[in-house]
């Protein structure tokens, strides 16, 4: 098990307007948050500038959804992980199951965005997970392993990584794995890191779960010994649900 600080994402994904972004911030600034959690917000990128004027970051940190592969340069309509660290966002989540498959991302490109935003100062919510017909088909374990042989191929410093496990079947679905599947996933992530980087990184590496997580289940969640956060969908677009899921742990 991990001996980390427990840690929740909230992914706004493509969602939100001024109007919703300020009633939203407003909302999480009323609410308490323990002080041993480490609470991440990832907006949109043409919010991010309101939310982090705005948003009290005593008790909350920002992230970005995405960021490109390399540095600044001719690459239109992206953002890269320096202007990312130049702008003061703390982290960036890299690798989401939308990612992957409406925006063609491979294993290889999502290793590769991963160590190149880590060497620009950022924190890095690296996200993997399988489809239904993956884990249906027994080839969970064989689609995990190749998504992290390619991460620590490229990833020399897990420090400031953290680990996030999120069944594509779960996200957005209303059906969240049961504390027993996420946690015989996040145990097997753990023995997986303790085997390839060693048990030191392994018992610190943050490893949360993601997928159709909600004010009524994490609770049972956050009991497994190896689910050490969330990352939160669909339920982070309302501010009193995503408090009442920071507030999950202990
Ligand atoms: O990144 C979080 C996400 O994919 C889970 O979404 O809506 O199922 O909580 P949701």
């Amino acid at each position: 098990s991990s001996t980390a600080k427990f840690f929740v994402g909230g992914n706004w994904k493509c969602n939100g307007s001024v109007a919703s972004v300020c009633k939203l911030v407003d909302e999480l600034n009323a609410g308490t948050i323990p002080r041993g959690v480490d609470v991440v917000v990832a907006p949109p990128f043409i919010y991010i500038d309101y939310v982090m004027q705005h948003l009290d970051r005593d008790k909350y940190q920002l992230s970005a959804q995405n960021a490109w592969i390399g540095a600044n340069g001719a690459f239109t309509g992206e953002v890269s992980a320096e202007q990312l660290t130049d702008f003061g966002v703390p982290w960036v989540i890299l690798g989401h199951s939308e990612r992957r498959s409406l925006c063609g991302e491979s294993n290889e490109v999502v290793a590769k965005k991963t160590s190149h935003a880590l060497a620009a100062g950022l924190g890095v919510i690296a996200c993997i997970g399988e489809t239904l017909d993956q884990r249906n088909s027994g080839s969970m374990f064989k689609i995990l392993d190749a998504q992290m042989d390619a991460l620590v191929a490229e990833v020399k410093d897990w420090t400031k990584v953290v680990l996030a496990y999120e069944p594509v079947w779960a996200i957005g679905t209303g059906v969240v794995a049961s504390p027993e599947q996420a946690q015989e996933v996040h145990a097997y992530l753990r023995q997986y890191c303790a085997k390839k980087l060693g048990t030191a990184v392994a018992d610190k590496l943050r490893i949360i779960y993601g997928g159709s997580v909600s004010d009524t289940n994490c609770k049972d969640l956050s009991k497994q010994e190896d689910i050490d956060g969330f990352l939160v969908g669909g339920a982070s677009l309302k501010g009193a649900t995503f408090v009442t899921i920071c507030n999950a742990a202990g």
